[in-house]
């Protein structure tokens, strides 16, 4: 197969794992990745460089401007305009161009904040996201209505996915946004260096979550370039329940750290139960097969090689 892709978000965190899932299925000299240093995609004209450029035939559109909710609360408007234009200009860019697939990632706060566990996709659009970062949320949400309408008035294959809470190598370990994973995977790491007796948590650790490694994410790319043709959207996660303290434990034993994990119950839960439901992935024949042991070994092994290094670029 010799068509052109154009992958955009590339330096980013599932950027970093899809750029060899697409060199190695569709070869290297096919393949180019961007991130903001070469094209600014918020500006339209450099998007329309960009495809001039590039000539792609299949566009996988990651370039997004994501934060945690600390960020998300205290900048709605940046977090809603950015990435309202970074959708809709390469959206439109990638009708124009007539490109042969268009895939789209949004993220799993675009669920209703009252959203039922297991969220199927039929939930979208069945109630406001969780405030906080509807800024944001609501813009990905956008790439639905994007797919539909690109799809019927200018045939454009567009698909969008929705990938589960993922984790793994290059995610964002700051301690200002980070998610939960990495959060609690820099939390035990430094707590061992640091020889600490014990690592506070909030909660009482019983809320469930579901976690999808990045590798698995990354991997179901092709099969949405080659094998699937509607708008979706897809969840893509494990769809395991995990309860948080079975989370904390596992994180410990990964990064080393031998120490006491105390809960603090006096501190919130938040939702009890956020799980997707991955039946319509299922169907598809997809799956997401790396088990939370292994995917977080390999999260905190990325850590520990890297922690060094942290300013360098890495978000560590
Ligand atoms: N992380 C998750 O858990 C999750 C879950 C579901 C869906 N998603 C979606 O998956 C995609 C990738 O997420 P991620 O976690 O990999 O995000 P990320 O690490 O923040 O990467 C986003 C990328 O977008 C690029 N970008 C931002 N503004 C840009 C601009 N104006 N022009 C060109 N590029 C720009 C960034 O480039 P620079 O770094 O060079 O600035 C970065 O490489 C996003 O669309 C996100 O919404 C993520």
């Amino acid at each position: 197969m010799s068509d052109r892709i154009l992958l955009t978000g590339a330096g980013g965190f599932l950027g970093r794992h899809t750029r060899p899932v697409l060199e190695a299925r569709y070869g290297a000299g096919n393949v180019t990745a961007v991130s903001s240093a070469g094209y600014d995609l918020m500006d339209r004209r450099q998007v329309d460089a960009l495809f001039e450029t590039v000539k792609p035939d299949i566009v996988v559109h990651y370039a997004a401007y994501s934060g945690g909710i600390g960020a998300n609360s205290a900048f709605p408007a940046d977090f809603y305009f950015r990435n309202t234009v970074l959708t809709a200009n390469v959206f439109d860019a990638a009708a124009k161009a007539k490109v042969k697939k268009l895939v789209y990632p949004m993220g799993g706060c675009s669920y209703p904040a009252i959203a039922k566990s297991p969220i199927d996709e039929s939930q979208l659009f069945q109630g406001y996201p969780q405030k906080e970062s509807a800024g944001y949320s609501t813009a990905k949400m956008m790439g639905v209505v994007a797919a539909q309408s690109y799809r019927k008035q200018y045939g454009l294959n567009a698909t969008v996915i929705i990938p589960g809470n993922m984790y793994g190598e290059y995610d964002n370990f700051h301690p200002r946004d980070s998610h939960v994973v990495p959060a609690m995977i820099r939390r035990y790491y430094e707590a061992r260096l640091n020889n600490a007796p014990f690592v506070e948590m909030w909660g009482t650790g019983a809320p469930e979550r579901d976690f999808v490694y990045a590798g698995d994410v990354a991997k179901t790319i092709p099969f949405f370039i080659e094998s699937f043709d509607e708008s979706g959207p897809v969840n893509i996660s494990s769809g395991t329940a995990t309860p948080i303290k079975q989370l904390a434990t596992t994180i410990a034993k990964v990064a080393g750290y031998e120490g006491e994990i105390r809960w603090d119950t006096s501190k919130p839960d938040g939702q009890m139960v956020k799980i997707f439901d991955t039946a319509k992935m299922s169907a598809l024949g997809l799956s997401c097969p790396t088990s939370l042991d292994e995917g977080l070994r390999r999260t905190a092994n990325w850590l520990a090689k890297n922690y060094a290094g942290r300013g360098d670029g890495l978000r560590l």
